[in-house]
């Protein structure tokens, strides 16, 4: 019997990404292919690299998809800039610091991890004492804490950093086009993003941005490693970038003026990143960073009415990662369960030693609206209610829906 065609269930996403993709994007996805070096696809890189630069706040002319998702942004970020050896200081509140960690020790780099209980963000002064011990290539943090909910404020990061000789780091996949991100105003020297969260785009890019800096110290290293095509690298050669696909000097000759091939261009991705960013720009950005503002206070306005508690630091709640502490004596898990069997709504639940915890309640992109916010608020309660007593639903609703105005 032949094997019948995949259908996927009609789910409201509202976990810790994927997000909802508006329809737009899907229909740019599925128009028909051109060539990856057609000089209509090459107008098509040009105009989502200048609209990239727009969202990430930036001038920066390195500006570019990475073929990959996210976690291909940061292992590009770590493996161009970090030698064997080299030391890195990275901030760990969750997850994705964690992460980067791991990331930064498989290219054996020296790793001195800071850290904070997860929920908690830095201050620039965190980072003085590790920096201060001797010199660190990077300073790594990330900007939207998607395990814990955490807002990272990244001013005064690019200083401490600067100071000690370092470039700065920062994650913002699950910020960027939801939560200012601002490149340049930051003096970030190296920032990816990917594109399934709050730009709405399927996952499989990872736009990052590299500040005038960093990509002279990319030249530098670039110059001082293997020069002639073909040539082999002599294992010990500490400059040579330990990453064939994601070595960004070569990435550049294909999205810069030379169009040389590297890879075949994802090129069904790239018109959905360039309907996505069209989306974004339209609606305009400074909207969009209030319409994800304000569907977050309206949710913890219906969630505040129920007796429900954020678990990140007050002040430094992130709209596009709503993080929410698990009552005592609930299963969490059965909640998650019953949203998703019954009311076809998907949130996440807690990772690592958050791992019954929290929920974890995406409002990104085009997931975050007021009905969403609303249809999750009335089956959250109805899920818990089974559970434990809870106040009556309808002032909840109330509540939300005046937060929203
Ligand atoms: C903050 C952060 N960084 C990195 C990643 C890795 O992205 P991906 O799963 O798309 O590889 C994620 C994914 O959730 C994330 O939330």
């Amino acid at each position: 019997m032949a094997e019948a065609p995949f259908v996927p269930p009609a789910r409201l996403l509202l976990g810790p990404g994927p997000s909802d993709v508006d329809p737009r994007v899907l229909a740019a996805q599925a128009q028909s292919l051109i060539g990856h070096l057609d000089p209509e696809f090459i107008k098509l890189m040009d105009r989502i690299k200048t609209m990239l630069r727009e969202v990430f706040g930036t001038a920066n002319p390195f500006t570019l998809p990475i073929s990959g998702t996210g976690s291909a942004g940061m292992e590009a970020s770590f493996v161009n800039f970090l030698r064997p050896g080299d030391r890195v200081v990275v901030g760990v509140n969750g997850v994705f610091g964690t992460r980067m960690t791991e990331v930064a020790w498989k290219l054996g780099g020296q790793v001195e991890r800071v850290v904070k209980p997860w929920g908690q963000v830095f201050t620039p002064a965190d980072f003085g004492p590790a920096l201060a011990k001797g010199p660190a290539k990077l300073l790594a943090i990330v900007h939207a804490e998607t395990s814990t909910g955490a807002w990272q404020p990244i001013e005064g990061m690019a200083a401490v950093a600067h100071d000690h000789g370092a470039l700065l780091l920062v994650d913002t996949v699950t910020s960027l086009g939801g939560v200012p991100v601002e490149v340049d105003r930051w003096e970030a020297d190296i920032v990816y993003s990917g594109t399934q969260k709050c730009l709405s785009v399927p996952p499989g890019l990872s736009p990052l941005t590299l500040s005038p800096k960093a990509l002279e110290a990319l030249k530098v290293r670039a110059a001082s490693g293997p020069v002639f095509p073909g040539t082999t690298p002599p294992p010990s050669n500490p400059n040579s970038i330990q990453s064939w696909y994601l070595d960004l000097m070569q990435l550049e000759k294909y999205w810069g003026s030379d169009r040389v091939y590297h890879h075949t261009a994802p090129i069904s991705a790239l018109y959905g990143l360039h309907e996505g960013l069209r989306l974004v720009l339209e609606e305009g950005l400074a909207a969009r960073l209030s319409r994800h503002a304000k569907n977050s206070a309206a949710l913890w306005a219906g969630l505040a009415a129920l007796g429900l508690k954020p678990w990140a630091q007050e002040g430094h709640r992130l709209p596009s990662l709503n993080a929410v502490t698990v009552p005592d004596g609930v299963d969490e898990v059965a909640v998650r369960k019953a949203l998703l069997t019954d009311y076809s709504i998907e949130i996440g639940g807690g990772l690592g030693e958050l791992k019954g915890k929290i929920w974890r309640v995406g409002l990104m992109g085009h997931s975050s609206r007021i009905g969403n916010v609303m249809r999750f608020l009335e089956a959250f309660a109805k899920a818990l209610g089974t559970q434990m007593k809870l106040p009556d639903v309808k002032p909840a609703l109330s509540a939300a829906e005046a937060a929203a105005r």
